[in-house]
């Protein structure tokens, strides 16, 4: 489904996510990498909207299920001229080698992902990460205001049809079954965009 979606979608993502990119996620986004080191993986990397913020010492590789957005993601790369390695692959089943990152991340890639998909996609990620390594996860939530959340409520169904993302994942709630642990949930923008950092046992 995310496939078909984002088909369509890549065409306009980075022009309609333009004003929360600017003042919501530009700000966030550094954070998602600070003090990574070794190999990286960007998970769901989408056009490469975290590119600019790759620490330059870290060895990142993309993946995405979206041709579409993968090749915007290349564009992107180019004109950055950074070193990244883009591959097609489901986060599912990603076909990468067992603990071979350091760590990874995955920024709005698990609000995308049916709720049946959680738990495998939380699994391949502890699969592919070395022990003792970080997944980080940058996710939507429904803020607990309620004229916030009457307001997020009113955007949900063209959030869906756009990003086939929903507000309500709860994907934390998956961590425990996945053999990870979790060791910081915490919100970086109002009570709506939430850091989650799952690690896996060394
Ligand atoms: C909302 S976008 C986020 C893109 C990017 N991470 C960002 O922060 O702008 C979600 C991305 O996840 C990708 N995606 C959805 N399901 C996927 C899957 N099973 N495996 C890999 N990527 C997937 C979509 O194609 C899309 O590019």
């Amino acid at each position: 489904m995310a496939h078909r979606i984002y088909r369509s979608t890549a065409r306009f993502y980075d022009l309609l996510d333009l004003p929360f990119e600017s003042r919501r996620y530009a700000p966030i986004r550094p954070q998602m990498f600070a003090g990574l080191s070794g190999r990286a993986l960007d998970a769901g990397v989408g056009t490469g909207r975290n590119m600019p913020y790759y620490p330059p010492d870290v060895r990142v590789t993309g993946i995405d299920l979206s041709p579409a957005m993968l090749a915007r993601a290349g564009a992107r790369r180019d004109r950055l001229a950074i070193d990244v390695e883009l591959l097609e692959r489901d986060v599912c089943d990603s076909g990468l080698p067992d603990s071979h990152f350091d760590a990874a991340v995955a920024t709005f890639l698990f609000c995308v992902l049916d709720d049946s998909l959680q738990l495998p996609a939380l699994k391949e990620l502890a699969r592919i990460v070395k022990p003792g390594g970080e997944i980080r996860m940058l996710e939507y939530e429904y803020s607990k205001n309620p004229r916030k959340r009457f307001v997020m409520r009113l955007w949900a169904p063209w959030v869906r049809l756009v990003y086939g993302a929903t507000f309500e994942r709860h994907t934390e709630q998956y961590v425990p079954q996945a053999g990870l642990e979790i060791i910081e949930e915490r919100h970086l923008y109002q009570d709506i965009i939430k850091l989650i950092v799952a690690r896996k046992p060394a």
